[in-house]
């Protein structure tokens, strides 16, 4: 597949998320074509209206939508954000059974409408529910996926330019695993431009050490808690992480991007969904089979995988 032109994004569910994410497109150019479908017909007409109010402003994209399927035909990319979300304290598994029904019923019929296009599950548990909709539909892996560990690679790259005072794009790591509470950052492979991350020499001086560097995993896999406690979602950062994963895929860019398709034969993990560095362009995501990891995050990888393979595994029977 190549570049496609006419290019037509559906997100589904015009929430906080929703809402954004297809913001986020307009702003950024994402597809010419932006549409949001949602259940909820007063709500997704009102930030339709909202949304067009302010095209003069933006580029050449436009945007449709409403609560009738028909909004979803055309799509070549179609980022589910609906369901339930996190209240304060609640973790993002504790969304699964009512969230796993949505999709499981809501899949067919999006087929039904795109039935060639990508699928870029937000909704969360992202990972489990990719896992299950990815059985259902018999899509091939690399047509479904989660936005997984994207949104937390970029707050991660946010907290370590920082203290490293440089900027975001010049810092490389990844986090990986679940987009969760087993989620880690590739460490052994984080680079401050060429520089391994603990070489690095901060502004004032002084080096990170192992510690700080734990802490600030802990605070970007809690990162989330903070926001929703604080304002009731989290739907910026999630909206601009979309809507770039929705450019890889419409520009056929080939980028790398910690997303989470079912994995198979990879470093041991088989039938579940984990962020792992992964190719996106118009024909998905591919994880990238080379991918190092040192013998710890080994460990943590796989016990990324044991906790969703349990989850996927319940709501299965
Ligand atoms: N993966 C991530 O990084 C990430 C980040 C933030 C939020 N999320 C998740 O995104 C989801 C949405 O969060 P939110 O804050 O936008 O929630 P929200 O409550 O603001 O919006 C959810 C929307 O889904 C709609 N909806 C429910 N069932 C539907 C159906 N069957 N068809 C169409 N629309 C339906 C509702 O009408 C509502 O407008 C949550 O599960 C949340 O946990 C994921």
């Amino acid at each position: 597949m190549a570049v496609i032109e006419n290019s037509k994004v559906t997100v589904v569910g015009a929430g906080s998320v929703g809402s954004s994410t297809a913001y986020a497109a307009l702003i950024r150019g994402s597809a010419r074509h932006v549409a949001l479908y949602d259940i909820a017909t007063q709500k997704v007409e009102a930030e339709v209206l909202d949304l067009a109010h302010g095209t003069q402003f933006t580029g050449s994209s436009d945007i449709v939508g409403g609560s009738d399927l028909s909004v979803v035909e055309g799509s070549h990319v179609v980022v589910i954000t609906a369901g339930a979300k996190q209240d304060p304290g609640q973790t993002r598994i504790e969304l699964a059974g009512v969230n796993a029904r949505i999709i499981k019923t809501m899949m067919p019929q999006l087929l039904e409408a795109a039935p060639d296009a990508i699928y870029v599950i937000v909704t969360n548990p992202c990972d489990v529910l990719t896992v299950l909709a990815q059985e259902d539909t018999g899509l091939p892996p690399e047509r479904i996926f989660a936005s997984g560990t994207v949104l937390d690679t970029s707050r991660l790259r946010w907290k370590l330019a920082q203290r490293a005072g440089v900027s975001t794009s010049s810092v490389h790591a990844y986090i990986v695993g679940e987009h969760g509470d087993t989620e880690f950052p590739l460490w052994s492979k984080a680079t401050i431009g060429t520089v391994p991350i603990l070489e690095w020499v901060t502004p004032q001086g002084d080096r990170m050490t192992v510690d700080e560097l734990d802490q600030i995993a802990i605070d970007v896999r809690d990162a989330a808690y903070k926001v929703i406690q604080g304002k009731g979602a989290t739907n910026y950062a999630i909206g601009l992480s979309s809507a770039r994963i929705v450019e890889a895929i419409l520009n056929d860019e080939h980028a790398v991007m910690p997303v989470s398709p079912v994995l198979h034969g990879f470093h041991g993990v088989d039938g579940v969904a984990l962020s792992v560095p992964s190719i996106v362009s118009a024909a998905g995501a591919v994880p990238v089979a080379e991918t190092q990891f040192d013998a710890r995050e080994l460990e943590l990888f796989h016990a990324s995988a044991d906790a969703l393979r349990q989850v996927a595994g319940s709501l299965r029977s």
